[in-house]
């Protein structure tokens, strides 16, 4: 039987699509379709490979991968992350609930983002996690807690560097033109350097509270690792001037945040703005040719329609360990040059989706092939599945790169728009190359491990699928599929609204 790697996860066998040593297709059939399966085997490399390549690059002291957990929440994930040493970057009070459900040390805890509460800052500090100060309030409910209440406090400062080596159009504004710099500042995370005056002398003065270092987090902007230099060299400079402004301040703890691209990239995929022009061009045509009646305007409509077609990114994302040496390098290099002393410092980094993105797939079954012919063509492939459970993705315009999982090696031959079954339009895959389709055939979209199955919708009223954890030829379900009682659990008809049984059974009742 051939075999192909697609990577270290996926491969090609006799031409059908295995994750670890499973069939996918056969999955769908033991499992249901869709579903959502993820490899523990890939994401304990991934641990693996982030680990040594960073450790490699900061010899000073230790470092910790503390992956966002809101990339995949799930408790088994989290399990398996602290199972290979991870720490965790955690923003809700639900977050925070899994990591420790899961086992994580509280003290490799990380509690970051805005706003966040007095109770959730209050349950942080109780069970011993550190906390990311990043506005004047947290400082002021810090105060209240541990001056009031005696409980005690690791912090560190989000800093908000300013990006002005690097100047590209952000991937955040798939519609726009933001540059780089602009889109980092308006974010809401981080710190000025003049809140960072005005907060770290207060900390530093609070009895119970310890600053143990520098947090920082831009986001995925872009996946060129001369952005992530720029946000090295930003960030050196910025903790040198704080720790300078506050007469020597020396951090243990450094914290780059995440942003890393996955290999496969569908997070940035909207930088292939062919599409958007396509149509563009497509919608002026088509109005200038109005003036010819419908029977030429449909004809060239027809041919430029054959011409459009989508592309996933194929475009593969710098590895894990370039973006290990870059940053590595940079801010060692950087931090020592500004005689910011790095001996013993912990370096922590919280990749999202480079740690989970390439880690998952997600399965649906083809249920209907539909065609138009004239006036034009086009052809629709309806899925099982829906937009509403790409939801993390749909908001950065993420286009996956995927299989038809029975037909994996198969030439494609058609063009078709991979829709699913919400009411909306729901174009999974617009306009993409496939294999001769059938009803039946499973759909296989790569790199869904990270913030798909996490942000999935009930839209329709439909039950969310369930989740399969792959270990070598093992599979087991980690999420279970909802059910419809599921979908109307929360619901609560008052009781004017209550159904009432009908007349004349409510009379014979009497
Ligand atoms: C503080 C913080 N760290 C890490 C991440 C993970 O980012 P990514 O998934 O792009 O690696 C996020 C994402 O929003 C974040 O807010």
């Amino acid at each position: 039987m051939s075999t192909t790697r697609i990577d270290d996860s996926l491969s090609i066998r006799g031409g059908r699509l295995f994750i670890e040593e499973r069939d996918a297709a056969e999955l769908v059939r033991e499992f249901g379709s869709p579903i959502f399966v993820v490899s523990e085997d890939q994401l304990r490399r991934n641990v693996r490979r982030f680990t040594k390549a960073f450790q490699d690059g900061w010899p000073d002291g230790p470092v910790k991968i503390m992956p966002a957990a809101k990339a995949n929440w799930n408790t088994a994930i989290q399990r398996t992350l602290i199972d290979e040493g991870c720490g965790c970057d955690v923003y809700s009070a639900g977050e925070l609930s899994v990591a420790l459900a899961a086992g994580c040390d509280p003290e490799c805890i990380s509690v970051n983002g805005i706003p966040k509460d007095e109770e959730h800052i209050r349950r942080t500090l109780e069970v011993g996690a550190r906390l990311t100060i990043d506005s004047v309030e947290e400082v002021d409910a810090l105060e209240r807690l541990t001056s009031e209440q005696g409980l005690s406090a690791r912090v560190r400062l989000r800093l908000k560097p300013t990006l002005s080596t690097f100047i590209e159009r952000t991937d955040f504004c798939a519609e726009g033109l933001m540059p780089t710099d602009i889109a980092a500042l308006g974010y809401k995370g981080g710190l000025m350097f003049d809140d960072v005056m005005r907060i770290a002398p207060r900390l530093r003065a609070m009895e119970r509270v310890e600053l143990v270092g520098f947090h920082q987090h831009h986001g995925r902007h872009s996946r060129s690792t001369r952005y992530w230099q720029a946000q090295m060299k930003a960030y050196a400079g910025e903790i040198a001037r704080v720790c300078d402004a506050l007469g020597g301040f020396e951090p243990r703890e450094i914290d780059i945040g995440g942003g890393f691209a996955s290999p496969r990239d569908p997070h940035n995929a909207a930088t292939d703005y062919t599409t958007p022009i396509q149509y563009g061009a497509l919608f002026a045509i088509s109005k200038l040719l109005q003036t010819l009646g419908s029977k030429p305007r449909y004809r060239v409509l027809r041919a430029l329609i054959a011409q459009i077609a989508g592309h996933p990114n194929t475009t593969m994302a710098p590895s894990i360990e370039e973006y290990a040496a870059v940053c590595t390098h940079t801010l060692l290099g950087e931090l020592h040059r500004l005689g910011v002393s790095t001996e013993g410092v912990m370096l922590q980094l919280e990749p999202g989706r480079s740690m989970h993105g390439d880690t998952g797939i997600h399965l649906a079954t083809v249920k209907g092939v539909k065609s138009v012919t004239e006036p034009v063509g086009w052809k629709v492939a309806a899925l099982d599945t829906t937009e509403f459970w790409f939801t993390g993705g749909r908001f950065e315009h993420q286009v996956h790169d995927f299989r038809v999982a029975n037909k994996a090696d198969a030439e494609l031959v058609e063009k078709v728009d991979v829709v699913g079954r919400s009411c909306y339009g729901d174009r999974l895959l617009p306009m993409v190359h496939v294999p001769a389709l059938e009803i039946g055939d499973v759909f296989a979209f790569l790199d869904t491990g990270a913030y798909q199955e996490v942000s999935c919708s009930n839209f329709n009223a439909m039950p969310r699928p369930a989740t399969v954890l792959i270990t070598g030829s093992e599979a087991t379900v980690i999420r279970k599929a909802e059910t419809e009682e599921d979908v109307f659990r929360r619901d609560v008809v008052p009781e004017h609204l209550r159904v009432k049984p009908p007349l004349a059974a409510a009379a014979g009742d009497s």
